[in-house]
């Protein structure tokens, strides 16, 4: 159980670590690239160290000196692993790696912790099985572990995603790297688009038509590049809230990606009257970014966060539902019932535990409303093992009357190992 009882107002400068998703991206299209790509600023945090490690065990040659990874690419083809491949707290990892695995003609086996090993992965199965890949699993093929048996090459695909989810469409479009027939996604909603980006930036033709991402003629992966990984803009949000609602703060939050795929937390704090300003916006590694300045806001207002905006915000719906306490008015998400399969159940876990804390929360199937301008009590709340619950918990208590207990604060290691440590650093 840790006690947290953090007090004081936010100030200084600050660079989140580096965004996951590029992360990952990084080392999974740098393994399978005919070519030598460094990766600057890379995320060492578990899960990106898990897909880090998932690709030695495939055969690729990578460096880590601790600043730089340089990972000599072996091109399209891998070699089948000798053990099973833990993708420990991971979604991303499992899914857009089965998308590379479908193509190869071995046999590898994928698994992960209690956490991931309860998360639906029929939603990449299916298509992948349209391709001409084998895919078994727990409860009918659904759960890992996950078998597979790819194929090459695979067949094409014309896959209308019923998610509006990048894990779902870059797995497809990492298996479309193993056939030269059609390739195309069309999701219902824009989810994030690294994927795509980071493919044309190693060559590959994608061509992106309003919701659909097709693949062209050349497939193939050469560059000699450097990738510089910019900061996360979901770890960024816990600063961000946290300026917000502590009085006296200010901070600067540098290099956070602003690809506007992303950035609908920036929308919402908009919405809600939050006080921040955007510097010095610029272009790197093919992404946008940008340092974002934050300040205390004493004139929070409610607002109706659904639609198309929830991709855009998925993962910062955890620390907005702390914004939403300190808010005038009733703070509704809803059409979010894709929280109820991330690292925890979040519509479950956000709910329990701000009702363990005193606010007035009501929970529906797809998200919940919060009555706002609620003091926070303090009281025992639970991580759900889930990173971000942890780390949106830890920072409602810097406006908690009492000490809010966590059960297990080590999950946070999952995306951010040195989150306690920078809330130190902008507290006075
Ligand atoms: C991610 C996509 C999102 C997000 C996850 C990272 C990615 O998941 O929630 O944290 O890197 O592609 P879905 O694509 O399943 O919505």
């Amino acid at each position: 159980m840790y006690e947290a009882k953090f007090k004081g107002s936010l100030k200084g400068t600050l660079r989140v670590p580096s965004d996951k998703s590029i992360s990952h991206r990084s080392i999974m299209l740098g393994s399978i690239n005919e070519g030598e790509v460094v990766v600057k600023n890379f995320l060492r945090s578990k899960d990106c160290l898990n897909t880090l490690k998932a690709f030695k065990e495939l055969g690729v040659d990578i460096e880590d000196d601790g600043s730089f990874i340089k990972i000599h690419g072996r091109g399209k083809f891998l070699k089948e692993p000798f053990d099973v491949l833990d993708m420990g707290n991971s979604g991303t990892s499992i899914r857009l790696v089965s998308g590379i695995l479908a193509g190869q003609p071995f046999y590898s086996v994928l698994t992960g912790d209690k956490y991931l090993r309860k998360r639906p992965m029929d939603r990449i199965a299916v298509p992948l099985r349209v391709m001409g890949a084998t895919i078994l699993g727990r409860d009918n093929g659904k759960y890992p572990p996950l078998t597979i048996v790819g194929k090459n090459p695979l067949n094409g695909i014309d896959y209308k995603s019923p998610k509006a989810s990048a894990q779902v469409k870059s797995c497809i479009l990492l298996a479309g790297l193993f056939t030269d027939e059609k390739v195309k996604v069309t999701e219902p909603v824009k989810s994030r688009d690294h994927t795509e980006r980071m493919l044309k930036v190693f060559g590959v033709d994608v061509e992106v038509d309003g919701l659909s991402v097709s693949l062209g003629k050349n497939r193939v992966l050469k560059a000699d590049i450097e990738i510089d990984v910019p900061a996360d803009i979901s770890s960024a949000a816990f600063f961000m809230v946290a300026a917000a609602i502590v009085p006296g703060s200010e901070i600067v939050l540098k290099d956070v990606i602003l690809n506007p795929t992303r950035t609908g937390i920036l929308d919402v704090m908009e919405k809600m009257g939050v006080n921040f300003e955007i510097i010095d916006r610029r272009v790197v590694s093919g992404e946008e970014v940008g340092d974002i300045k934050v300040f205390y806001s004493s004139e929070l207002k409610a607002t109706l966060i659904s639609g198309d905006i929830i991709p855009r915000l998925i993962d910062e719906i955890p620390i907005i539902s702390i914004l939403a306490t300190q808010a005038e008015g009733e703070t509704v998400i809803k059409n979010a019932a894709e929280l109820r399969v991330k690292e925890s159940d979040r519509i479950k876990s956000i709910v329990f535990n701000l009702k363990n804390l005193g606010i007035n929360v009501e929970e529906f199937d797809d998200g919940f409303v919060i009555r706002g301008k609620s003091r926070i009590a303090g009281g025992k709340v639970s991580s759900f093992g889930d990173h971000r619950i942890a780390m949106s918990f830890l920072i409602a208590s810097l406006i908690s009357e009492d000490s809010i207990y966590i059960d297990d604060i080590y999950c946070i290691a999952t995306s951010y190992p040195n989150f306690l440590s920078d809330l130190k650093l902008l507290l006075r």
